[in-house]
């Protein structure tokens, strides 16, 4: 298996959860930073391969897809996100860009790449992250997340239909408390019910390893 920006929250929940269960051995773990390999290595009793890419760089792309082709990796969850939060007009482009790359244009050419690579046919399962929120309703302060969350699930739904024998998955969870969400941002200022990144892990390790499950799994409070 392969966990795609698994440093923190939700992505790190999953491996913890999947290391819990003693299904990490030979799996590959790619972050932004080597020290945050290493505090993730910490905690597990497995210890995975792992490797620093940074998703918000277009050249980051290839050598992971080469890196998968190599590992024969056959399932793949790409958890990074995020973006700038605040006026859309007060924050600059590069950080709309910045948005934009990781949320949406790199998790869409790691699928383009898995579904046009001959030598990643091995990859069976691919996993992205939506939002209950963001990937289908106007989001205050978040605009260029919720446009690449919108888009992400238009690319993946659209995919799934042209392929529906293959097992392309969409998760979306609900607010999650995590360090995504900072601590201005709507919900926790109004004191709404979040997910605990560790209970939607739970949900998310049982729902992968369940091969009739739906394709698309709604998770919130
Ligand atoms: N939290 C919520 O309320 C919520 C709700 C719905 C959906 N989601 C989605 O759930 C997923 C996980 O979010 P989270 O709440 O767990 O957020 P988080 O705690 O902020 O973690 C985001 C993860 O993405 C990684 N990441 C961000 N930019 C990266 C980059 N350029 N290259 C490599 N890795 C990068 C981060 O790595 P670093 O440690 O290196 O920054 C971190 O591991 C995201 O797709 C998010 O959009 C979250």
């Amino acid at each position: 298996m392969a966990f795609l920006g698994c440093s923190r929250g939700l992505g790190r929940a999953v491996c913890l959860e999947f290391d819990r269960q003693n299904h990490l051995l030979g799996s590959l773990l790619v972050a932004r930073s080597k020290a945050s390999l290493n505090s993730l290595a910490q905690e597990m009793s497995h210890q995975p391969c792992s490797v620093v890419m940074d998703f918000s760089k277009r050249e980051a792309v290839k050598p992971l897809l080469d890196l998968l082709a190599e590992t024969k990796m056959n399932r793949l969850f790409y958890f990074a996100g995020g973006g700038p939060h605040g006026l859309y007009s007060d924050k600059a482009w590069k950080d709309h860009l910045w948005s934009l790359q990781v949320s949406f244009l790199t998790p869409s050419e790691i699928l383009h790449g898995v579904l046009s690579r001959p030598d990643l046919s091995h990859i069976t399962q691919l996993v992205f992250v939506g939002s209950l929120i963001a990937d289908s309703q106007a989001d205050p302060g978040a605009a260029s997340y919720a446009a690449a969350k919108h888009g992400l699930k238009g690319l993946i739904e659209t995919v799934q239909s042209e392929n529906p024998d293959r097992d392309i998955r969409f998760f979306r969870p609900g607010y999650m408390n995590t360090d995504l969400l900072p601590k201005k941002a709507r919900p926790r200022a109004e004191g709404r019910p979040l997910l605990e990144p560790a209970a939607a892990a739970e949900g998310f390790v049982k729902w992968v390893m369940t091969p009739q499950a739906p394709k698309i799994l709604d998770m919130g409070l």
